[in-house]
């Protein structure tokens, strides 16, 4: 098992990487971007708030002994990152090897139990939502967060389900969720993805996180120091777009990527889960 990183070339041009600079790797996953970036400069510190990084990516680490790995959430860069440095970089989301490991239960792909942990030290997990949330912020989180137009239906069906036995796998989950919608096999599938997905932010909070983070890594940029961002979804891209548009508001902060940067067709016939990727880029000014 292995993660291929998205947007790879795109994302070492955009942070116009010098040797003697140091880089953050906000999302350090399998480490595929850090790697790279570690062979073109001094040194990369590299958050994940997921502890088992370290056994995902030993060979990297082991390799590249200018990575210094940092198993903390990035809404903790300040207090890591004391002087300015010369780039950041989020690759948002999860890694292949969060989504591929069934005990994860990232995927509703898998029959497996409703974890959906990025951070395993954390209490709340998407089985405790499911069990215990109320129908009404069941609806508002599916709505909110996975944009699923069928949220009512689905929340209703799960509150009648749980009352009669407590949902504890992927599998229960997604027969009450195809329960709740109709349509063709991808439109079924997509509604799945949706929740599935609403769930994982949730679980993670990783919408909220996302802006004031983003905002951070400006702030610790030197003058000329660049910002890459690679999304998944369109909440996520909505907000990063957001934030770049206030950081250039204000004057501190350049947008280079009027629209987004998305794969080529070679790297989407290599990665297909590149296939809803953008790369956003910025400059301190
Ligand atoms: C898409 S993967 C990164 C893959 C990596 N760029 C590579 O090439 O292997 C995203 C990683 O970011 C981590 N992550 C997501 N949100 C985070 C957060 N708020 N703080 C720290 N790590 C986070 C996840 O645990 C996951 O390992």
């Amino acid at each position: 098992m292995s993660h291929t990183p998205v947007l790879l070339q795109e994302t070492l041009t955009g942070l116009n990487l010098r040797a003697g600079q140091t880089i953050v790797d906000c999302t350090f996953g399998g480490g595929g971007h850090a790697a790279a970036i570690a062979g073109q400069v001094r040194q990369v510190f590299a958050f994940d708030q997921d502890h088992h990084v370290s056994n995902y990516a030993a060979d990297i680490l082991a390799a590249n002994p200018n990575i210094k790995l940092i198993p903390a959430n990035f809404s903790q860069l300040a207090k890591y990152i004391a002087a300015p440095v010369d780039g950041f970089v989020f690759d948002l989301g999860v890694s292949s090897f969060q989504l591929d490991l069934p005990e994860r239960g990232f995927s509703w792909r898998q029959d497996c139990p409703l974890d959906m942990r990025m951070d395993t030290r954390q209490t709340l997990t998407a089985e405790k939502i499911v069990n215990q949330y109320a129908e009404k912020e069941l609806a508002d989180l599916i709505y909110n967060y996975g944009e699923e137009k069928h949220s009512r239906r689905i929340a209703k069906n799960i509150l009648a389900a749980r009352q009669k036995k407590p949902l504890t796998t992927s599998g229960q989950l997604k027969a009450i969720i195809l329960r709740g919608v109709s349509g063709s096999y991808l439109a079924r599938n997509a509604a799945l993805a949706r929740v599935f997905q609403a769930l994982r932010i949730a679980v993670n909070d990783e919408l909220n996180i996302l802006a004031g983070a983003l905002t951070s890594a400006a702030g610790l940029l030197k003058s000329g120091g660049r910002l890459a961002v690679i999304s998944f979804h369109s909440l996520e891209d909505r907000s990063v777009k957001n934030v770049f548009k206030d950081l250039q508001k204000k004057g501190i902060f350049t947008i280079l990527t009027k629209k987004p940067l998305r794969p080529g067709a070679a790297e989407l016939q290599n990665n297909p889960r590149a296939r809803s990727a953008k790369l956003r880029l910025g400059e301190k000014r």
